[in-house]
């Protein structure tokens, strides 16, 4: 085979050589056209090679050997052997996170164990692609969600969708594929190249359906459009169906407004400092925003969903231009807002909320403003949550060796969810986010200890709450 398949290249070259007349035009199969693409072929055949550049893969024949690879990047060798494979860059350079895995799945890289800040791997080997996501827990498996991000500055649109792992341990996690995939419709609010961020999933147990938030920018938008997403599935997996985009509870004042911020006056007043209200100083400090938005409905950007322990859904979400939070009661389905919500941390700038609650106390954690810049984190405690909610402190402690960052920018990371595990432990999660390449951005997941009515999050190289 290997010898006839050189031959069929050699008589390929030969009938191309250039004195031959070729029976097609040059513009559709020039010579030296058919001539390489002869051998190269059959030099990607018998390596088994793929290059996916969204996935961030390179694949290989389980055949063991010493193969030729070229992805456009870059050349070298990979050798294969045990089920293994590993690579050798001759000249050119891979982008940090590459995945080098066999046919078979087998990776030159162990699944396991997970360490806070450096690369993880899924089951077949392939770098885990899910940030600023979630961790459900249904039917005896935990179910991971999170932003697909690609390679370079271009990592932060969404081209793939929502990836889904599933794991019966929290460090073994399986590809479950795409859960929520972007539309190729370009009318489709959720077409390819829309901004996808903090996908959230909860089951419901009044529909038994799974319930998908996201914070959504229809493409071409920038960050101005501020909107949540909503999709819903019959399995953890999905396929997820996209419903509808939305500003949140459209036509109605929170619960606890303040008398003077309802009347005429105030949406006067609203309607004209919302328009500077973009900053945390000066006119933006003073701004009163969300009156100005009553009608049409609030912004939403970061966000969190929490089911509480009577079975109500919420959706909790930094708007006024990020300097609030708001918590919206979702309908008994989870699939809209029952117009009933409530307005915290006013001007407090808390982005990346994350909740849980123990002991009778809801802990909000959250961070400061500044887009992909770590700082510092702030957490928040309430007996209900609908308030009050009293901002406590910082909780992060200890420092990431890796970078050498400290509380004081969260370790290089930022707040993302909080998972309480068949075990009753908490894990919060946080994304160390690398805006030059956000398909590098990292995981780190810690378990969060409660103490007198506090929380405290320490640096582990390794999650200890994770078996
Ligand atoms: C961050 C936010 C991220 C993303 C980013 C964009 O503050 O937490 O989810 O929206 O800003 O700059």
């Amino acid at each position: 085979m290997r010898y006839e398949s050189a031959g069929a290249a050699s008589a390929v070259r030969a009938r191309h050589d250039g004195a031959k007349r070729n029976p097609f035009s040059e513009n559709e199969c020039g010579r030296y056209y058919a001539r390489s693409m002869a051998s190269w072929g059959l030099l990607n055949a018998w390596g088994g090679f793929t290059y996916s550049a969204p996935d961030g893969r390179m694949t290989f024949t389980d055949r063991p050997g010493r193969y030729f690879w070229a992805n456009g990047r870059a050349f070298g060798t990979a050798t294969v052997a045990n089920g293994r494979v590993s690579v050798e860059v001759v000249e050119g350079t891979l982008p940090a996170g590459m995945t080098f895995a066999t046919a078979s799945g087998r990776a030159h890289a162990s699944s396991k164990p997970q360490r806070n800040g450096e690369v993880w791997h899924d089951t077949a080997g392939h770098v885990i692609n899910a940030h600023g996501g979630c961790v459900m827990e249904h039917g005896g498996r935990y179910w991971l969600y999170g932003e697909h991000k690609i390679y370079g500055t271009q990592g932060n649109v969404a081209p793939v969708g929502v990836p889904c792992y599933s794991s019966d341990n929290l460090a073994d996690w399986r590809d479950e594929g795409v859960a929520l995939a972007v539309s190729g419709d370009p009318k489709s609010d959720i077409a390819d190249g829309c901004v996808l961020e903090r996908p959230k999933v909860v089951y419901c147990a009044n529909t038994g359906k799974f319930v998908m938030y996201f914070h959504l920018e229809r493409p071409g938008r920038g960050y101005s459009d501020g909107r949540v997403g909503i999709a819903v599935a019959d399995r953890p997996a999905g396929p997820f169906v996209f419903l509808r985009s939305t500003r949140t509870t459209p036509g109605t004042y929170p619960v606890n407004a303040n008398a003077d911020e309802m009347g005429d006056d105030a949406l006067a007043r609203s309607q004209k400092e919302w328009e500077v209200a973009c900053g945390r100083t000066g006119e933006g400090e003073r701004a009163l925003i969300y009156p100005a938005h009553v009608a049409g409905g609030q912004d939403s950007r970061d966000m969190t969903l929490y089911v509480d322990d009577d079975g109500r859904g919420w959706l909790v979400h930094s708007s006024e231009r990020n300097s609030t939070l708001h918590f919206d009661e979702l309908t008994d389905d989870y699939m809209g807002f029952t117009g009933r919500w409530w307005r915290f941390a006013e001007k407090d700038w808390t982005e990346a909320p994350a909740l849980c609650k123990k002991d009778g106390r809801y802990f909000l954690v959250g961070s400061d403003c500044t887009g992909w810049a770590p700082n510092e984190a702030r957490y928040y405690r309430a007996r209900s949550l609908t308030g009050p909610w009293e901002r406590v402190g910082n909780p992060c402690r200890g420092v990431n060796p890796a970078n050498g960052l400290g509380p004081e920018k969260t370790w290089g990371g930022q707040s993302n969810y909080i998972l309480k595990t068949r075990e009753g432990r908490y894990i919060a999660m946080f994304d160390i986010w690398n805006p030059e390449n956000q398909v590098d951005s990292r995981l780190v997941w810690l378990p969060v200890q409660f103490k007198g009515g506090e929380i405290t999050i320490e640096w582990q190289d390794r999650c200890e709450a994770v078996p």
